[in-house]
């Protein structure tokens, strides 16, 4: 259990810290690096739901796991907890909203906000169907197959039309280049940066070429959207960027346009394709709920579906942690003081795995989220706070809208298999076996 501060009220500013476990640091940390889910999971119910503990690359990091001091870290403000440091912008670029902060964070989420939302996310729906109905075209019928490949595919391609605008040529090289300059990416994130010039053969320097062919392509798609006659009038996020302006009236930058949507990119491809590698996991282990589902895919409802989703992004978390960075000389989080420079993690995860918030949480029960929605600080596959995804409302469109199709196009068989293993693919942990399903084409495909 967590140890209390005593009563002896410690002197203003020292800091008081969490336990921390009875082990070599060096263990501690190999053991976080070695299996991280296990670790956190061990730690928080041997030391209780806030521990202390050093973190390879991240340093004095406190993890937590307590329902009311994540409200209390999501909704303190951003001038005193920091993005986690590091973290994708030191790979992919300074100028995305990974890597601003304070004011700049501010404004380039309010210039982020309306092509993400409402509106906007409903006339990218036909894409995402369009984008799912390509994919499927070539399922086998009646052969066991990965979900998790054709899905990413289906996210990278609805990524790429919907956010670059890409089209042809140069849809066709960013999909070809960014799934492995993405992957390169996620993993050197981890490790720190070399001191001196990468040698010509290094990852770092696969990844300073990945980005220039990159660069290059993106100067092709923004001179094609601005010399487009309907320039005013298109969709895609690149064009929302191109035409709009902060509250100045200065515009992004060439460089910050090229980093956000990579940024857009690696947040948004594997972390979506993940989650419905998954939804076929957990769907096809469970009967009853597919039974409902496919009912529910012939009408124009999608209740149940939602239910689903949002107890998919529980039982099967792909991001474990939504991390801070301690930016104030001292932050009071709950009874403890944390000082400046550490990391804080939240571990979503456990928050999802907490039984007095989800009874039996290890159940896959989708009837959880019917009577109620999902609460804001328990229910954070998004994270929370300034930094919650801005690419939420996005995702939560493109998971309804592909399982929606498939249904209504395929008979998907059921299994009594073993729930598949967790395994981290780079940005996301994802389904050991790729989601594997056996499916039957519909001769008919049903509802609309
Ligand atoms: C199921 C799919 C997704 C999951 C589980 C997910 C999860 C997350 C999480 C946990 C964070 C960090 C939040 C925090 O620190 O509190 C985040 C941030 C972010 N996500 Fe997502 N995400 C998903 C899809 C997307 C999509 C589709 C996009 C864009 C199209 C996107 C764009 C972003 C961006 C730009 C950020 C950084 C926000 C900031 O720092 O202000 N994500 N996401």
């Amino acid at each position: 259990m967590s140890e209390a501060p005593t009563l002896d009220a410690p002197v203003a500013e020292e800091p008081v810290l969490p336990p921390a476990p009875r082990m070599p640091a060096l263990l501690g940390a190999l053991s976080f690096v070695a299996s991280r889910r296990r670790t956190v999971r061990r730690l928080t119910a041997e030391y209780g739901r806030c521990v202390r503990i050093r973190v390879p690359v991240f340093g004095d990091s406190i993890l937590v796991a307590d329902p009311a001091l994540a409200k209390q870290i999501f909704t303190t403000s951003p001038e005193v907890l920091h993005n986690i440091q590091p973290n994708l912008s030191r790979l992919l670029g300074k100028g995305s909203v990974f890597g601003l902060e304070g004011t700049a964070h501010r404004r380039r989420r309010k210039l982020l906000t309306p092509p993400f939302h409402g509106k906007s996310i409903s006339g990218y729906e036909r894409i995402v169907e369009e984008e799912t109905l390509r994919e499927v075209a070539s399922w086998p019928d009646g052969e066991q197959f990965e979900t998790l490949e054709p899905m990413m595919r289906i996210t990278l391609n609805v990524i790429l039309r919907a956010v670059f605008g890409a089209e042809g040529e140069e849809l066709q090289q960013l999909r070809e280049l960014l799934p492995k300059w993405v992957t390169l990416g996620s993993r050197l994130s981890v490790l720190p940066t070399p001191k001196h010039p990468a040698a010509p053969w290094s990852p770092w320097a696969r990844l300073a070429s990945y980005r220039r062919t990159y660069e290059g392509l993106i100067d092709k798609l923004i001179a094609a959207a601005r010399r487009d006659p309907d320039f005013a009038d298109r969709a895609d996020v690149l064009s929302l960027f191109l035409r709009s302006t902060y509250d100045d009236g200065t515009a992004m930058s060439r460089g910050d346009i090229g980093d956000e949507l990579l940024a857009i990119l690696a947040a948004g491809h594997e972390t979506t394709a993940s989650t419905l590698g998954w939804a076929f996991e957990r769907i096809s282990r469970h009967p009853q709920v597919l039974e409902r589902l496919v009912a529910e895919a012939a009408t124009e409802d999608n209740t149940y579906r939602q239910a689903t989703i949002f107890e998919v992004q529980r039982n099967r978390t792909v991001i474990d942690f939504a991390g801070r960075h301690v930016a104030a000389p001292v932050y009071e989080l709950g009874p403890w003081r944390i000082p400046q420079g550490f990391s804080i993690m939240v571990s979503l995860l456990q928050l999802h795995s907490d039984p007095e918030v989800y009874p039996d949480p290890e159940r896959f029960d989708p009837q959880r989220f019917l009577e109620e929605k999902p609460n804001t600080f328990s229910w954070v596959p998004f994270g929370g706070g300034t930094r919650r995804c801005v690419g939420a409302a996005f995702a939560n469109m493109e998971l309804d809208v592909v399982l929606r199709t498939v249904l209504r196009h395929f008979v998907i068989q059921t299994t009594d298999a073993p729930g598949e293993k967790v395994h981290s693919r780079g940005v996301a942990f994802t389904p050991k076996k790729g989601g594997r399903v056996v499916v039957y084409r519909r001769p008919v495909a049903r509802g609309a």
